[in-house]
């Protein structure tokens, strides 16, 4: 039996593979606005560990798997014995034994790696503590489409050294643009991951001087999934740390605002610019859609079927 082929981080594809798969996630976009019938995954099954909450993860892999005519399943912790304290391991290799791919939402990153040494079948990220490579999918896409190729550019990720960001700091490996990360201390990105990025990623403290020049602004929840009982010592550590109108002008004139969503305006993001003519939210939210349905042609297909 071939070894299939996950996607645990950006890093499981090459450079090539990564730039391929953005152009294919447009075509994809395309031929759906086209009406175009194509169901390369026909009879084939997606499998949706959830044990985080989800609404954009869960509906684009359940509404990319349908319109490739497959099917998907969404399994939570609350109704399966993964709750109740089946060994991760042998769910993989009972789940992979019935379905084509699994998706996995978690909160430690050493729970897909584990799945995905014991799965037949594609298993995909779909966000652990450490890392949310398809949201960077989604995102590389949407800077494509309304500016161009990234490489070269200049991307600042403002907030917590977080999932997002560590996820951020692999991008910038795989498509070659600098990055600047502004956190308050203590709330730095993974010493290994930011070592392994090299120059071109930098951490400053200052989030005015981290978005001067940016062509790209990004930012995340001040508190992610899991940490809710931070919520209060995190907002008043990140209090100077909004992506607000001031922000914004320090960074290029034409430069993008992009959040993965869920956001809170008044928090990480002022309304004015998640509202504003600079956010691309709601684009990058979309193309979360076409960016999967381009990862699952490769993983489950090696690459596009017509
Ligand atoms: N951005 C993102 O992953 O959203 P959900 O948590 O709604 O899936
Ligand atoms: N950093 C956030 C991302 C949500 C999509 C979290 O992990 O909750």
């Amino acid at each position: 039996m071939p070894e299939p082929r996950h996607f645990l981080t950006l890093l499981d594809l090459t450079a090539a593979e990564a730039r391929a798969l953005l152009k294919r996630a447009i075509v994809l976009k395309q031929m759906r606005a086209d009406g175009v019938d194509y169901r390369p995954l026909k009879h084939r099954t997606l499998a949706m560990v959830f044990e985080k909450s989800s609404t954009r993860t869960r509906v684009s892999f359940e509404a990319g798997m349908v319109q490739f005519g497959g099917h998907a399943l969404f399994l939570s912790p609350r109704d399966t014995q993964l709750g109740r304290g089946e060994p991760i391991e042998d769910s993989a290799r009972v789940l992979s034994r019935m379905v084509d791919a699994v998706m996995i939402r978690t909160f430690d990153h050493d729970k897909v790696e584990r799945f995905a040494a014991h799965s037949r079948v594609p298993v995909i990220n779909g966000l652990t503590d450490r890392f949310h490579p398809c949201q960077l999918l989604a995102d590389m896409q949407t800077y494509l489409e309304h500016r161009g190729d990234i490489a070269g550019r200049r991307v600042t990720f403002i907030g917590d050294g977080n999932n997002m960001c560590h996820s951020y700091m692999n991008a910038a490996r795989l498509f070659d643009f600098e990055l600047m990360v502004a956190c308050p201390e203590g709330f730095d990105p993974d010493a290994d991951l930011l070592a392994a990025a090299g120059e071109r990623c930098t951490v400053l403290r200052d989030p005015l001087a981290a978005a001067v020049g940016a062509d790209l602004i990004v930012t995340d929840v001040w508190a992610s999934m899991g940490q809710e009982s931070e919520q209060d010592d995190r907002a008043t550590a990140f209090a100077h740390y909004c992506v607000d109108e001031a922000l914004m002008a320090r960074a290029k004139p034409d430069a993008l605002f992009m959040h993965c969503l869920p956001a809170h305006r008044g928090e990480e993001v002022s309304a004015g610019v998640i509202d504003g003519p600079q956010s691309v939210v709601w684009d990058e939210a979309e193309n979360r859609l076409h960016a999967q349905k381009a990862l699952l042609e490769l993983l489950l297909l090696g690459g596009a079927a017509a």
